[in-house]
């Protein structure tokens, strides 16, 4: 049942009266009610733990203190989050947590963000009463592709133990030993290697686990986010791009909470794609083939050379794939359906093959193209939605097309046999790619336009359950590039 359609009832939290979902947890309907209540070990889209011990508060009627994340609200409940005795809880706690921890905060990947740091300037209690050495742990471990441990950073609230074990359900980590012995890590050393190992960075209240490709890159502060879609995949998990607007360049994508699609997480190949709009790999200006070689050139040459070649085009043929926006491919049908004036637009989904099946038993689903359902519905909207590839397979045999455009994945991995239809069409004089990547595809095209990637602009994916989702631009890595509708000259 959602918390919607649950009975409500009145509590009361620090003086103020406010309706709460009967039986929801008390420190969800704190935290909603901007309660500051301090927290490692819960987690909304995990099981309860009780372990850190840092969300006491005192509630009207009971004996002693009672860590709210193990409660549920009840009609009438008084909670009070501030008093004198919650605030000596919260100090020794947090006193009690930091014995052991190193000295690493001006090295550490979490300043910035860290639970610890957070909370100690508010119920620190500053002067350490500790005679005894910290018990010293192991550091710097790989465990797996993306992630790295430190052990003595670790504060045992056994998020990303619980994570393994509930949400992919691999279960690598585990808390071994009692005591101040006690150490986080993984079963006999074991690689953590399934395709959600960097949600446990996120959730890691402390600099613990650090994502491999993030770490010593960046501090945050510097970085801004913008909400966004991932484009891994037709699942279109909800993420936040952070980037440096200075740098002009994205660091980092982390998943957005959306109950419907993704939750709280996404996979790693996802978080991943961000990498692809990376300059080192992109088309950096508009390139022309001049006695077999490709040379950058200027756009008011290239937009010259585009308009020429749609003026010959009376034979002209175009490829998209879903890729991109639905207002760039509504932009791209429109123009050439009524100012080229070609019916020649086909698509590279087989509709008969497009998979809703999810390949990780979680998230990533089999079609890696986030607006599939986007570009089904324009093609369908210009009676155009059986000109797929298959059929424009068949058409390269008969037609004597003498220009091709090409809207290219930007994700060269999404459609991984890209080149091999395109070596079908051999004998088309003109050859044109729209699209952001060099890739081995690329010499096979005369004139190539550089266009935006996703974290470049703003549109809307449609993904495999027919929801809009919004995609917004973050920063603009490669200057040259161009928004859809300038490169067409619309
Ligand atoms: S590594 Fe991080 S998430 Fe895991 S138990 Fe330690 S502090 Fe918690
Ligand atoms: S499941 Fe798909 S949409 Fe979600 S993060 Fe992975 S690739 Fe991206
Ligand atoms: S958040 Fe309640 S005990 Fe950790």
């Amino acid at each position: 049942m959602s918390t919607d359609s649950k009975e409500k009832v009145k509590i009361i939290i620090d003086g103020k009266e406010v309706l709460a979902p009967k039986g929801e947890n008390l420190l969800k309907v704190l935290l909603e009610n901007k309660a500051a209540v301090p927290h490692y070990c819960y987690h909304p889209g995990l099981s309860i733990a009780g372990a850190c011990r840092m969300c006491f508060v005192e509630v009207e009627g009971q004996p002693r203190p009672l860590i709210s994340c193990n409660a549920t609200v009840s009609e009438g409940m008084a909670v009070k989050t501030t008093t004198e005795k919650v605030k000596e809880i919260q100090k020794w706690n947090l006193a009690f947590h930091l014995i052991n921890h190193p000295l690493d905060c001006p090295i550490c990947d979490q300043a910035g963000e860290c639970g610890l740091q957070n909370y100690y300037m508010k119920h620190g209690k500053y002067n350490s009463d500790m005679q005894e050495n910290k018990v010293l742990k192991r550091k710097v471990i790989s465990i797996g592709d993306h992630i790295m441990l430190d052990t003595e950073r670790c504060i045992l609230c056994s998020r990303c133990v619980r994570f393994f074990d509930e949400v992919p359900k691999t279960s690598e980590m585990a808390i071994f030993n009692r005591g101040d012995r006690s150490e986080i890590g993984t079963f006999q050393d074991k690689a953590l290697n399934n395709n959600y190992t960097l949600n446990s960075v996120d959730i890691c209240p402390v600099g613990a686990l650090t994502s491999k490709d993030f770490r010593f890159k960046k501090r945050v502060w510097f970085l801004k986010d913008v909400d966004s879609v991932c484009p891994g995949c037709s699942t279109g998990c909800n993420v936040t791009v952070s980037f440096d607007p200075i740098e002009k360049r994205t660091y980092r994508m982390r998943p957005r909470l959306n109950e419907e699609v993704n939750s709280y997480w996404m996979c790693d190949y996802g978080r991943l794609r961000y990498k692809q709009t990376e300059p080192e790999n992109r088309i950096l200006a508009p390139l022309k083939k001049v006695k077999g070689n490709l040379l950058p050139i200027d756009w008011k040459n290239a937009h010259t050379e585009w308009k020429e070649i749609l003026k010959e085009s009376s034979e002209l043929a175009v490829l998209v794939t879903p890729q991109y926006t639905s207002e760039e491919l509504e932009a791209v049908y429109h123009f050439f359906t009524q100012t080229v004036k070609t019916q020649a637009i086909f698509h590279t989904i087989e509709a008969q093959k497009l998979s809703d099946a999810v390949i990780d038993e979680l998230l990533l689903r089999q079609d890696k193209n986030p607006n599939s359902q986007g570009l089904l519905s324009i093609a369908k909207k210009y009676n155009l939605e059986n000109q797929d590839l298959f059929y424009f397979e068949q058409q390269l045999k008969t037609k004597s097309w003498k220009t091709l455009v090409v809207f290219a994945p930007q994700d060269p991995q999404s459609i991984p046999n890209f080149l091999s239809w395109l070596e079908k069409g051999q004998n088309i004089s003109k050859k044109i790619l729209i699209g952001t990547h060099i890739s081995h595809a690329t010499p096979f095209f005369d004139l190539i336009l550089p266009t935006l990637t996703f974290v470049e602009k703003n549109g809307t994916f449609v993904n495999f359950k027919n929801m809009e989702q919004k995609i917004n631009a973050a920063t603009r890595s490669v200057e040259e590039a161009k928004p859809i509708a300038e490169v067409l000259c619309l």
